[in-house]
């Protein structure tokens, strides 16, 4: 019995951390903001009503307790959760508490569910993460990947985003893992260091619905084989005096789809490889979220 209830109780947890998509420090932190925020509320709420001399009019101080109870709860649980780091946890809480208390529904048409597609590292895929942890509209819902060591599976579970690893067989071969997109409702994804070119299922259902970043000025220094420091050492090589970024939709072809956006950065004399890579990352960090969401708001 004991042990039923410790399991549900597992489950309850897991349920509850999948469904706010924290990890489970966070969780504890959530908890106890929770249960420290409504002592807060009920004590100020009781001190409140000891100044008003209200006791004796029992059903007028029930009244009052519930109504000065029912304004209190939020601050008393805002101002708890900056201590302990949940700010922006419960800023977004209580504003779906709002909403859903004011009958305001949020359309969910209108919410993009992203999956990120990552091989590697995934600085680019935590930038992303993090710009959208607040958003209403936009939300990271998957990371996959095909590298079972990639940096970017750390990434999706310190942040508590719901990942999966995938087969080249079932990817080309099968069914391009369509029903997990659909498991999670995904309509839009983002390519971030991926290096298996996509089935053209995917990009068919998902028409201009896929996007790309490259480490170069496409259409140069792009197609089969030109990814990560490799692009940096054919610029180099090629003697380039500047190159940049680009980011577009992705087609049957290698780097080829529609050029959405460009941003350019020199290359100097003496540039190695490590700082043009520097270079291209910090640009692709403070490009990539902001064309994401400017994309989708489109
Ligand atoms: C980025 O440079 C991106 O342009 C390319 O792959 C790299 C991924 O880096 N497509 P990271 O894994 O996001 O750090």
């Amino acid at each position: 019995m004991n042990h039923n209830i410790l399991v549900d109780f597992c489950q309850m947890l897991k349920k509850l951390k999948a469904r706010w998509k924290v990890n489970s420090i966070n969780l504890v932190l959530i908890i106890t903001t929770f249960a420290m925020g409504g002592s807060l509320c009920g004590y100020l709420g009781r001190t409140i009503l000891a100044l008003s001399n209200l006791e004796n009019y029992k059903l007028v101080w029930f009244v009052f307790y519930i109504i000065i109870v029912t304004l209190l709860w939020p601050l008393s649980v805002l101002a708890i959760s900056i201590p302990l780091g949940q700010f922006a946890f419960f800023k977004r809480y209580i504003l779906k508490v709002w909403q859903k208390l004011s009958g305001k529904k949020k359309n969910d048409l209108a919410v993009a569910r992203i999956a990120i597609f990552a091989s590697g590292a995934g600085s680019n895929a935590a930038q992303i993460i993090n710009h959208f942890g607040n958003s209403e509209n936009i939300n990271i819902s998957l990371i996959i990947s095909n590298n079972p060591n990639a940096g970017v599976i750390e990434i999706a579970k310190k942040a508590g985003v719901p990942y999966l690893l995938i087969e080249k067989e079932r990817f080309f071969n099968g069914n391009g893992y369509l029903p997990e997109l659909q498991q999670h409702h995904i309509n839009f994804i983002v390519l971030a260091g991926f290096l298996w070119k996509l089935p053209t299922s995917l990009i068919k259902t998902h028409y201009k619905k896929i996007i790309n970043i490259h480490p170069a000025l496409l259409p140069k220094f792009g197609g089969k084989g030109m990814y990560g420091n490799r692009v940096h050492e054919a610029v180099i090589g090629a003697n380039e005096t500047e190159t940049g970024i680009t980011i577009h939709y992705v087609d049957e072809l290698y780097d080829h789809g529609d050029i959405i956006f460009q941003a350019k950065c020199q290359v100097v004399e003496n540039e190695t490889v490590d700082t043009l890579a520097e270079k291209i990352h910090a640009l692709e960090h403070a490009y990539y979220p902001k064309l994401i969401a400017e994309i989708i708001q489109k």
